[in-house]
């Protein structure tokens, strides 16, 4: 079965990809490389080499607000005879804080690039698409753990994005029910990296998010964390969220995809997560224990935007894909700390 993964190169895609590949898709990466590197696409041939398995992996460099080389990719699958079947669809942008200084580049790249995605698709008879949204539409939100049917209230721009794109998905599901196979996957906070020490997380420039800046600071990039509060309203004072392990989550999308494969037409949103909501301390005291690394901190004020608390029901992503994460705290900071320490500079 050929994918197609837009922004199959970053930190979630090219776990992703990985897995799919080992386990026998036939993979189509286009990536603008905006936020990664080409040589994610290296280490995963030579990964697929030294395991000696026989892939298909293509990779295309593209943005996909490029309509006519998406096109392209679409139209040249269907004259090999190996049409694309379905979509993965990572590519985006990020970053809450640049979102919020930035916010057309957002709606641009995110909706306006989406939109084009599923004209090409509609075109070349491709219906079923595997969408990245993101637990950052709830919000601020109170009932924890938060199921699907809680509503959303998106605080930032980025938030806003993937809210409007969910929203273009469903109503074009509503256009022909019985066409579209629409899966809209809400991570919660994806962590940790490959098993191998080999991928992992990459990010350009100081890490906004808490464990990268942790694996930072742990191998002496960084001289400490700063803490963005020590008295929200949860047991000990520091914000509380759900990590979830990235080879959890990455398996959550070969789930999703063999869903798809089973339905006539679907639309369904769906939480990723751990289901468990673990404190910055906790993070901090876990991650000293499992690698003996001391993590240096300090607290300060409150980050603009924060909540103090939220994470995952996840029974939906059990009942309906018959998935659940299956790594603990502990296997995230081990896997995390091995990519960093074998990669002290990331890709670079
Ligand atoms: P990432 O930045 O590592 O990966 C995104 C990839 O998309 C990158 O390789 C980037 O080069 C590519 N890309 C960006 N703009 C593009 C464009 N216009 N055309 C083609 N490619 C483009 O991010 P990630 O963490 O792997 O996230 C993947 C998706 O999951 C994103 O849509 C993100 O919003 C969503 N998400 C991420 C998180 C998280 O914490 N990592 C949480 C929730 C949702
Ligand atoms: C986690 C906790 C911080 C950094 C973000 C995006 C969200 C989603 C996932 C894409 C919070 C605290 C953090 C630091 C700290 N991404 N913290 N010091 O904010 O839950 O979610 O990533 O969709 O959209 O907003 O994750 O890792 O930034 O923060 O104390 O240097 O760590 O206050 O309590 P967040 P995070």
């Amino acid at each position: 079965m050929r994918l197609l993964l837009t922004g199959g190169a970053g930190f979630i895609g090219s776990h992703t990809s990985l897995l799919l590949l080992q386990r026998g898709y036939d993979v189509i990466i286009y990536d603008s490389f905006v936020n990664s590197s080409y040589k994610v696409i290296n280490v995963i041939k030579s990964y697929l080499d030294s395991d000696g398995i026989d892939y298909k992996l293509k990779t295309i460099k593209g943005d996909i607000r490029d309509k006519s080389s998406l096109e392209k990719i679409f139209k040249d699958s269907i004259k090999e005879g190996n049409a694309i079947q379905a979509v993965i669809h990572f590519a985006g942008l990020k970053s809450v804080a640049e979102s919020v200084k930035y916010p057309l580049k957002y709606w641009d790249v995110n909706v306006c690039g989406t939109k084009n995605l599923l004209e090409i698709m509609k075109d070349n008879e491709c219906y079923s698409i595997v969408f990245s949204s993101s637990a950052t539409i709830y919000g601020l939100t109170n009932a924890v753990p938060i199921s699907e049917d809680q509503t959303v209230s998106p605080m930032n721009p980025y938030g806003k994005t993937k809210v409007a794109i969910e929203n273009m998905l469903c109503d074009l599901f509503k256009s022909n029910m019985n066409l579209w196979k629409i899966c809209s996957l809400r991570y919660f906070n994806p962590v940790g990296a490959h098993p191998s020490g080999l991928m992992g997380e990459d990010p350009i420039g100081i890490p906004s998010n808490l464990f990268p800046y942790i694996t930072q600071v742990a191998i002496r990039r960084i001289n400490l964390l700063k803490v963005f509060g020590d008295n929200w309203n949860t047991e000990d004072g520091s914000g509380v969220r759900d990590y979830i392990h990235i080879m959890d989550l990455s398996e959550g999308h070969i789930d999703a995809i063999g869903f798809l494969k089973s339905k006539k037409s679907i639309y369904e949103s769906i939480n990723l997560g751990s289901g468990k909501g673990y404190s910055v301390f906790q993070i901090i005291r876990e991650f000293e224990l499992s690698t003996g690394c001391e993590i240096p901190f300090l607290i300060e004020g409150r980050r603009d935007g924060d909540v103090a608390e939220y994470y995952a029901d996840i029974s939906k992503a059990e009942r309906l894909l018959g998935w659940s994460p299956k790594r603990s705290l502990k296997q995230i900071c081990i896997d995390g700390w091995n990519w960093q320490r074998n990669n002290p500079e990331g890709y670079t």
